[in-house]
């Protein structure tokens, strides 16, 4: 991992291949190895930079304030100066998961000049609804009292398919270390900014850059028909299924994943060469 000051930091990042770049934003409360079987697959012909968010993995929480939260506006900001450090100006790959995909609306809608397509797996466009706001505030409120190991335990389930349960022990046994891993104090701050964030239904339709929108059948966390919406109201788009998977598109079903991402980035290429007639 490589490690760059940013004005509101530092954040631990992976940087690797060469190539047009491609930044992947990963899910909470989870870090950059989410992404390990992507960014194995696309170093071959990209730039991969593949960030731990504030508070995250091997990333320091800087000033974020648990008590305050922390905003999907103010984690794109960190990659916009994470970018900005590591000298990338041409416009990106974005790329998000979940969490990382309400960042990655932030991203686009602030730095649109940044983005050269978009890549949203597993996410929402709506905001919470009360029930879900009032789960994330009562979690960030109790989370340092209760321990990580809680959270896993609250969370694993929605996580995965129940066959990865059975069939990918170890994938789970990661997962379960990430989050276990994470402090409550950036388990908190996540919380508080998911449930303020605004929805972004409205902004889909000014999308314009070439957007795929990917989501596993099983996904209960942000459902397919709620993704196939988001994938109709982009005007630019592709919508892929990943079939036997749960919310953990890139680690449970690594090569469908891998197959649909390389597909789409090799297409921008292709589409950049044909001579316009
Ligand atoms: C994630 O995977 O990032 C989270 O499940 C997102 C959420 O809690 O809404």
């Amino acid at each position: 991992m490589q490690r760059v000051r940013i004005p509101a930091g530092e954040l631990a990042h992976l940087d690797r291949g060469a190539g047009a770049p491609v930044l992947l934003i990963h899910g909470f409360p989870l870090d950059h190895t989410m992404w390990d079987a992507q960014i194995d697959a696309l170093a071959n012909t990209a730039r991969v930079i593949a960030p731990d968010l504030r508070g995250f993995g091997e990333s320091p929480r800087g000033d974020v304030d648990s008590n305050q939260g922390i905003s999907m506006e103010q984690f794109a900001d960190d990659l916009v100066a994470l970018l900005d450090a590591i000298g990338i100006t041409e416009p990106i790959v974005l790329v998000g998961m979940s969490m990382g995909g309400y960042i990655a609306w932030q991203f686009i809608g602030r730095y649109p000049e940044r983005v050269r397509a978009l890549v949203q797996l597993d996410t929402r466009a709506i905001a919470d609804d009360e029930e879900t706001r009032a789960g994330r505030l009562k979690m960030a409120h109790n989370v340092a009292e209760w321990g990580s190991g809680r959270v896993a335990e609250m969370m694993g389930p929605r996580l995965f398919s129940p066959r990865a349960f059975e069939t990918k022990p170890g994938l789970v046994a990661a997962v379960r270390r990430v989050v276990e891993a994470t402090s409550p104090a950036t388990i908190a701050a996540a919380q508080r900014g998911m449930a303020s964030r605004p929805d972004v239904t409205g902004m889909l339709s000014s999308i314009s850059v070439r957007t795929l929108v990917i989501v596993g059948d099983q996904d209960v966390i942000s459902p397919p028909a709620e993704m196939e919406a988001i994938a109709q109201a982009i005007p630019n788009s592709e919508f892929v299924v990943i079939p036997n998977s749960g919310h953990m598109t890139t680690m449970e079903q690594p090569e469908i994943v891998n197959e649909a991402l390389r597909e789409f980035i090799t297409s921008l290429d292709r589409r950049h060469l044909t001579p316009s007639t």
